[in-house]
């Protein structure tokens, strides 16, 4: 058989991120730490971004008080998630992201003409974050975590309680903890590569 045969990982590691994996929207009271989503990021981190841009930035919601703020800025649908959650997560794109860049090792030459445009700044920050987003969910599975991605919120809104200190704009709630048993809806048909693809 030739290497092309089997994929790198094993099956088992697939289903914990991708086959057997679900959205979870509500759950069990059991505590998601922080150190586990620490763990998450710092596996998360090494994943490409645009430019090497990384510019995902998180507020953990770990304390009821703080997902008490977060709830009325939800939509409806929702609220029960982010109240049954024992961690939500703020993901935002930071759009002064040239600032933490020059850290990173980027030329002072795309430094200068990021600083020269919001629209670049804002193109590359969204982008780069919300593939950062995915990455993050798959890193979170692996750590044995569930997770519900939500962007059915104010999200301006969630800027103005949350970052008006600071240029980060939220892309998405992310509930993690420990699904209970009503957590997961069936699973969605999916389309197949065949549908999807052309091979030219
Ligand atoms: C960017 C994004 C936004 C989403 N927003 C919501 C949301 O606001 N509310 C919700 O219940 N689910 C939301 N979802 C979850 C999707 O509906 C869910 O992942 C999809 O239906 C697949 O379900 P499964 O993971 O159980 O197979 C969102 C998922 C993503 C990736």
């Amino acid at each position: 058989m030739s290497s092309h045969d089997t994929a790198v990982v094993t099956d088992d590691a697939l289903a914990v991120l991708f086959t057997n994996a679900h959205t979870a929207r509500s759950f069990r009271d059991e505590p998601a730490p922080v150190e586990q989503v620490r763990r998450a990021y710092d596996n998360a981190r090494w994943a490409p971004t645009a430019l090497n841009s990384q510019p995902l930035r998180l507020d953990l919601l770990a304390s009821p008080e703080s997902r008490q703020r977060l709830v009325p800025l939800m939509a409806g649908m929702n609220q029960d998630s982010v109240l049954s959650a024992p961690l939500a997560l703020i993901v935002s794109a930071d759009i002064a992201l040239e600032k933490s860049m020059r850290a990173l090792g980027a030329p002072e030459e795309m430094l200068q003409r990021l600083a020269g445009s919001m629209e670049m700044r804002q193109g590359l920050a969204r982008d780069s974050a919300l593939i950062q987003l995915g990455y993050l969910v798959l890193a979170l599975r692996a750590e044995g975590l569930d997770v519900g991605v939500m962007t059915g919120a104010d999200l301006p809104g969630i800027d103005a309680e949350f970052h008006a200190d600071r240029p980060w704009q939220t892309i998405a709630v992310v509930c993690v903890g420990h699904g209970d048993e009503s957590a997961f809806h069936p699973r969605s048909p999916r389309h197949d590569f065949d549908d999807v693809s052309q091979v030219l």
